[in-house]
């Protein structure tokens, strides 16, 4: 008989009980440890001989620090991989590489340029395969979104989230996000970074409270949390461009006025103070972004534990 393997390569793909599944795991494993050193192993230590391959292609600080030690609380092991030190990197094809790592590791996440390379990993190997960050999303960070605004504020369904900025991969994982957690979305964004087309499609299609807009203050307006990101993710070659017409849309007090008085900001990092937000409002008391950067390694665990079949 053949077993499914458990791919995490974007929230669409999993059922809104899978991904509280993994979120209420998230939760209470991150409880469970409050107060040990960071290095020390979780009780049971659920991955214990398990071992994950880290695929980078693009820069990582947040990613790569919490899947390490993900792996080590759960009493795994992982192996960090520049691609360009990789044959990968030298032309060996996505679908070798999938079929040689599946014969060593029990699992692969990878950070890649074309979300198609991830798809196809996940296509010709065996193992799980999570999407770390590609050019079109970056599930693992909603999933310790989610968590983060939950721990301050509870349930997120029926809450309104505006999205400011640049419609880009994180965004596209908060639409998914949106339609499984059952939450109001509004993106505010300029048209020629409106976010992508065939997603808004599929959010209306599962019936989801999306909607985007140019208007940065009708998002912000009694918004239950405003989220924005780089206005120059990584592969940007339009900088300068990108800053001319992003600038209308930092967050900054007088947006986070417009919101909800107890509304929170987020904002994945690396942050750009005085361009995509302003001092004020990411060291603000409405700020969690060192909360959001501290879940990304609780919720991984969880996702990690999902993949391989633990919970
Ligand atoms: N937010 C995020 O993915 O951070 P890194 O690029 O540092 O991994
Ligand atoms: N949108 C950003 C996110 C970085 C974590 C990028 O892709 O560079």
């Amino acid at each position: 008989m053949t077993q499914t393997v458990r791919h995490f390569l974007d929230l669409k793909d999993l059922t809104s009980e899978e991904l509280r599944h993994i979120l209420d795991t998230a939760k209470s494993w991150k409880q469970a440890r409050q107060g040990r050193p960071k290095g020390a192993l979780d009780t049971g230590a659920p991955l214990t001989g398990h071992a994950l391959a880290m695929i980078f292609e693009k820069s990582s600080t947040r990613t790569r620090i919490s899947f390490e030690m993900g792996m080590q609380q759960l009493g795994g092991s992982s192996l960090i991989l520049q691609s360009d030190s990789m044959q990968l990197g030298r032309g060996e094809t996505v679908s070798d590489t999938a079929k040689v790592l599946s014969r060593m590791v029990d699992a692969i996440m990878i950070r890649a340029n074309s979300h198609d390379a991830v798809v196809e990993l996940a296509e010709e190997g065996t193992v799980p395969v999570i999407n770390a960050l590609t050019d079109r999303s970056h599930p693992c960070q909603l999933m310790a979104d989610i968590l983060t605004y939950e721990e301050h504020r509870g349930s997120v369904a029926g809450k309104k989230f505006a999205w400011v900025g640049d419609g880009n991969n994180v965004a596209t994982s908060l639409i998914e996000a949106a339609v499984r957690f059952d939450f109001e979305l509004v993106l505010a964004c300029p048209e020629i970074y409106a976010p992508d087309a065939d997603v808004l499609a599929w959010a209306a299609s599962e019936g989801g409270k999306v909607r985007y807009t140019t208007d940065p203050k009708e998002a912000a307006t009694g918004a239950d949390c405003i989220v924005t990101d780089t206005w120059v993710s990584m592969g940007d070659k339009d900088a300068e461009e990108r800053h001319k017409n992003l600038a209308p849309y930092q967050v900054n007090a007088d947006l986070m006025a417009l919101a909800a008085a107890d509304a929170l900001f987020m904002h994945c990092l690396p942050a750009h103070r005085e361009e995509e937000v302003t001092t004020d409002v990411i060291d603000g008391s409405q700020s969690v972004i060192w909360d959001e950067a501290e879940n990304r390694l609780h919720a991984q665990k969880a996702v990690l534990a999902w993949c391989l079949g633990k919970i």
